[in-house]
Parts: C-alpha cells; sequence; structure tokens
C-alpha cells in the first residue's frame, strides 16, 4: 500500500445502444486491447490498490476480460451515481485515501492526469472534476467554477440554463473522490433532473454545501475522448496509432509510411529499425535494434532479433521467435517456430512448431507438414542444414546439422547429421522419344481434322 491508499471505479454498465453490437461497448478495441483495458492499464500504473469494474447484468465478457479486477453489477441503469454506488461494497473499508471515477468507453486517460487529481485531492479537495474544453460542447456537463477557479457546481446540459450552456469547460466525467469527505455524500445524491438519474455529478453541490473545497483540473480534448459509436470507435484507434507512430519515430524507428503501418498496444520496436508501407503489428510483437520489416507484412506475437530481415509479404504467427541476423522473405509463414542466428527462408513456405538451426537454408517452397488433421507434430532442422526447394517435411521429423534433402523430397523419416536425403521419383530419360510422340500427336490431330471436313 502507498502511503495515501487509492482506489479506482471503471463505470461499463453502459450498453452502449450506438455501437449496434452484440459485444457491450466496453470491449471494443483499440489497438487490438478493449477499451477498458486501456483505462486499467491507466490505473494500474498510478498504483491502485484496488480496482473495481462496474458491469451490467450478464456481462461476464466484461468480468473476464478484466479479471482479477473485482466486480460489481448494477442491476439497473441509473445513472452515474448509481453505478458508483454499485461498486462500493466491494470497497468495504476504504475509508482513506482517493478514490477515482473512470468511465470505461474513455480509453486514453494518462496517468500524469490522474497522478495531478490525486494530488488535489490529497491537498484538501473533496472532489476533483476532470474537465476540458471540446470543440463543440453540446451534451456536455458544464463546469461552473467561482473566479478562483475552484468547482461551484456541474450542469447536465439537459439541466442547464440558456446562460450556462456557453461555458466552455465541460465535464469529462473522471473524478477523483476524497474517501473520507466525499464517499459519505453519494447517499444524499437523488434524481430530480431531466432524466431522473442519479447523477453522480451532484456530488460537487452537495459537497459544497458542506463547506468542503471542490477543484478542477484539465484535460486536452483527445484524452479524454468517448467513444459512443463505431465511428467514434475509428476516430479513437486514428488518434492512438498517430501518437504510437510517432513515438515509434521518436525513439529512433523510421517508418516509410507512418499512417500505413499499425501497431498494438504492447508492440515493443527497436532503434534504427525500418519499417516499410503497409506493415501490421498484432498483439505480442517485439522487435530489436537493426531490423528491416520490408512492406506488407503481418507479425503478431512475434519476437525479431536485431540484424534480422522480414518480408515484404511474411506472415509471422504467434510463437514466431527470428534470432540475430535471420531472414525471412516473401510470402513465408511461420508459427510457434524458431528460426536460428544468420538461417535464411527467403521464399514461399510454411513453418509450423518448427525449430530452424543456425545457418540453415530454407528452400523455396518448403513446407513442414506439422498437422495430421488431430495432432501437431514437431520439425527439428540442425544448424547448417540445407532443404531442397519444394519439400515437404512430414512431422515428427529430425532433420540433422549440415544434412542436406534433395529439392521436392517428401521426408517421413529422420536425416542424420551430414547425410544428403533423397526422396522423390527417380528421373527416367528415353532419347527421342519427345520427338516420336509429337509426331504421334500431330498425325491424330490432322486425322480428327480430316474426318470433320467429310
Ligand atoms: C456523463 C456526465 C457528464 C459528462 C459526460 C462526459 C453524469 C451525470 N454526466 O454524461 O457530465 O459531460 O459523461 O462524457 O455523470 N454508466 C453506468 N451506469 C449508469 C449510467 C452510466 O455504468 O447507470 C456508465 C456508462 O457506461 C459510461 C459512463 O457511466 O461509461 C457515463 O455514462 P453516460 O450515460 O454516457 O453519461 P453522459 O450522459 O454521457
Ligand atoms: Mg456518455
Amino acid at each position: 500500500m502507498t502511503s495515501h491508499p487509492r482506489a479506482a471505479i471503471i463505470l461499463g454498465a453502459g450498453k452502449g445502444t450506438r455501437m449496434k453490437s452484440a459485444l457491450p461497448k466496453v470491449l471494443h478495441e483499440i489497438a487490438n486491447r478493449p477499451m477498458v483495458g486501456h483505462v486499467q492499464a491507466a490505473v494500474d500504473a498510478l498504483g491502485a490498490d484496488r480496482t473495481v469494474v462496474v458491469v451490467g447484468p450478464g456481462m461476464d465478457n466484461v468480468a473476464a476480460a478484466v479479471a482479477p479486477a473485482q466486480i460489481a453489477t448494477q442491476e439497473r441503469q441509473a445513472g452515474t451515481a448509481d453505478a458508483v454506488m454499485a461498486a462500493l461494497p466491494a470497497l468495504e473499508g476504504f475509508n482513506e485515501g482517493t478514490v477515482l471515477i473512470l468511465f470505461g468507453d474513455t480509453p486514453f486517460i494518462e496517468v500524469a492526469t490522474l497522478e495531478r487529481m490525486v494530488a488535489a485531492c490529497e491537498e484538501g479537495a473533496a472532489v476533483v472534476v476532470l474537465g476540458f474544453e471540446p470543440e463543440d460542447p453540446t451534451g456536455y456537463g458544464r463546469l461552473v467554477q467561482e473566479s478562483d477557479g475552484s468547482l461551484q457546481a456541474i450542469v447536465e446540459h439537459k439541466d442547464a440554463t440558456h446562460k450556462q450552456r456557453e461555458i466552455g469547460v465541460c465535464n469529462s466525467g473522471v473524478m477523483a473522490l476524497d474517501a473520507k469527505l466525499a464517499l459519505p455524500l453519494l447517499d444524499e445524491i437523488g434524481n430530480e433532473n431531466a432524466s431522473a438519474e442519479y447523477y453522480l455529478t451532484d456530488i460537487v453541490g452537495i459537497a459544497r454545501d458542506k463547506g468542503y473545497h471542490c477543484a478542477v483540473a484539465m484535460a486536452a480534448e483527445d484524452e479524454v475522448l468517448g467513444v459512443n459509436s463505431r465511428a467514434d470507435l475509428a476516430r479513437a484507434e486514428r488518434i492512438w496509432q498517430d501518437k504510437r507512430r510517432l513515438e515509434a519515430m521518436v525513439n529512433g524507428a523510421t517508418l516509410r509510411d507512418p499512417a500505413s503501418v499499425w501497431f498494438s498496444y504492447d508492440t515493443v520496436i527497436g532503434r534504427d529499425v525500418i519499417v516499410e508501407q503497409s506493415v501490421y503489428f498484432g498483439p505480442g510483437v517485439r522487435v530489436a535494434d537493426d531490423v528491416i520489416i520490408h512492406a506488407f507484412s503481418h507479425l503478431q506475437g512475434a519476437v525479431v532479433e536485431s540484424g534480422a530481415m522480414v518480408g515484404p509479404y511474411a506472415r509471422l504467427r504467434e510463437g514466431t521467435v527470428l534470432s540475430e541476423g535471420a531472414k525471412v522473405g516473401n510470402f513465408v509463414e511461420t508459427k510457434k517456430t524458431t528460426v536460428g542466428a544468420g538461417a535464411k527462408v527467403n521464399h514461399l513456405t510454411y513453418l509450423g512448431d518448427a525449430q530452424v538451426g543456425a545457418k540453415s537454408n530454407i528452400g523455396a517452397g518448403t513446407i513442414t507438414c506439422n498437422y495430421d488433421g488431430f495432432n501437431k507434430s514437431p520439425t527439428i532442422i540442425g544448424e547448417g542444414a540445407f532443404i531442397g526447394s519444394n519439400s515437404a517435411l512430414v512431422a515428427p521429423v529430425e532433420v540433422g546439422a549440415g544434412a542436406i534433402v534433395g529439392a521436392g523430397s517428401v521426408i517421413t523419416g529422420n536425416v542424420e547429421d551430414n547425410a544428403l536425403a533423397i526422396a522423390r521419383g527417380k528421373q527416367v530419360e528415353k532419347s527421342g522419344a519427345a520427338s516420336v510422340f509429337r509426331e504421334k500427336a500431330k498425325a491424330i490431330k490432322e486425322a480428327k481434322a480430316q474426318e470433320k471436313n467429310n
């Protein structure tokens, strides 16, 4: 526990009807991570001692996605204060410190902002509200501030007077509450308003009536962007991607066409990495320094060590490791495969459940037959081995170090070190037979044409 304990409540009970989706809104993904996961990451970075996620009835998939966070179910959607109340039993005993309230559909909140809010709370504010100045404030709650900047009240757009609607500073929804001062006030919130909902925002007025100080912290509009529709989701994704692309470049990667490079939330990319056009990084990719990723490559769950080359048109799937200086070229797919240092897999190959020794050469069109329709089996290729083009390696199988497999082979048995294995039909040659064949064929064709004319 930190000296000042921190807890977080993430609200996610909303159905998100405008998403037109069977999936709860907060599970829709940005950068391949559910929105609520982004919020959770910020809360974790803050070092929250306890996190509660409020979900609606039947949202077991949200519960699974946020595990091991605690879950509270809000039985009926009666407003943001009601949602926070639903979380309180899970915070039993949390009577001192700061409670942050966040929205599961507001994914870009930054830990530095949360830190500022916690600091304001620790300096004596009962409630700290995160404000922002949107280009268009329509629909948002407005922050009514005193001349000294302290917060007097939050008025929902629906309930605001004409004059209040002219206020540009809006409520992002993110709040920090002093547990001792503010949590007991939740009980006093009523639902006499335009929506007949229990507004969490009413806590400000109530705290003020008690003589408590309420403060405002500010954030940029992008940081508190809320997602309500698929179009919002796409906009949020673009904002995230642009930021991440810039970060990659700032840290020393060259992106030839940044707008076409797609990152995941956990992509790690080193220095002096060159990423060409239209490259996709799925979850779980780590790229070391001095790597070139050529255009149209698709990577997921893969580790690429320094000096390696990928693509163009390569697909590295889950469990791929490219060791130092390894090359995986065009139309090559790898899965659960380690390619040893300096090994080359340059063209048109599938490697699944395979280990390729250092400095091996895997010829064009090599396929590891790793699946028999029921089970997966491994292929092990030793150091410095050479697999001839268009070979099928029927797993489980081992090809020894320094061994050579003749092109077009179907290898079903192990090949010992330094052996030459050839497993294909023997070549038969008949002198002059091609000319004989052509003469015969020509004669048949001419006879048919004659018949037709008669
Ligand atoms: C809320 C704020 C408003 C602010 C705006 C920012 C209130 C009363 N109003 O309005 O001042 O400008 O967000 O986007 O707080 N939720 C529940 N249970 C409920 C209701 C909501 O879990 O019963 C969750 C939703 O899933 C969502 C969040 O709380 O994540 C906000 O709810 P929403 O209905 O979108 O509030 P707004 O009307 O947008
Ligand atoms: Mg909203």
